[in-house]
């Protein structure tokens, strides 16, 4: 499967059947796309759409974020869990109104990894969704999806199985239409290519999945090792 065919088959899937009217698609800035991707992290997009909107309403800013009091971040973000990130996210609206004048560093992926909180994988969505540069992004939707395209056996969390995934990240990644790719692959990841019962049936890749050729694509990505 070409990357060019990759991309054309997964954007027109995108087209019809994925998200296209989330808060922060719309003004869409680096600043709303980081705040959503934090959110998203270890939740669900239902759950972190009226959290994101209430955060926006009281942080419009970054520099609103940075200088607000830590208790009030905390105090938007019960109930979604994983405090960390709440934490990691002031912290670094901080550290980017002291040393990057407001703004957050989406130069590339290694400038923005300084910020405590942002991973690889959440760079690139950032990256690709505010600047429309092109950068890969390699979340938990992803691995999953590309694992079972090419029947990538191992626990996705080992090194040697990340690298290859990365790399196919990377070779799939197209050069245009990024932001519309990044949440292609993640909407693809969430609601067809799911854990449990993918919908393979209406998949537009189910003629070239290896995983699906062999009979059981749930049994990919494998569990992490006792
Ligand atoms: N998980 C991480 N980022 C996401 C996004 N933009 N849409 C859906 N799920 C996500």
């Amino acid at each position: 499967l070409t990357a060019d065919e990759f991309c054309h088959r997964l954007l027109t899937w995108f087209d019809q059947y994925g998200r296209h009217d989330l808060p922060w698609q719309s003004p869409r800035s680096a600043y709303r796309v980081w705040v959503s991707e934090i959110m998203l992290q270890q939740t669900q997009v239902a759950t972190v759409i009226p959290y994101f909107e209430r955060f926006m309403a009281r942080f419009p800013t970054l520099e609103a974020l940075a200088r607000a009091p830590q208790d009030e971040v905390l105090h938007l973000w019960t109930g979604l869990g994983y405090y960390a990130r709440a934490r990691n996210l002031h912290k670094a609206a901080q550290l980017a109104l002291e040393e990057y004048g407001g703004e957050l560093p989406t130069e590339n992926v290694e400038t923005l990894m300084v910020l405590p909180g942002i991973g690889r994988s959440t760079a690139g969505a950032i990256i690709a969704q505010s600047t429309g540069r092109r950068a890969a992004i390699l979340d938990g939707n992803v691995k999953r999806s590309l694992t079972r395209l090419h029947a990538i056996p191992g626990w996705p969390g080992k090194p040697v199985v990340e690298r290859k995934l990365w790399a196919l990240a990377e070779y799939y990644t197209p050069s245009t239409r990024l932001a519309d790719f990044t949440q292609a692959v993640m909407d693809f990841g969430a609601t067809l290519c799911k854990r449990s019962r993918p919908d393979c049936k209406i998949c537009p890749f189910n003629d070239v999945c290896l995983a699906y050729a062999q009979g059981e694509p749930q049994r990919y990505p494998e569990s992490k090792p006792k």
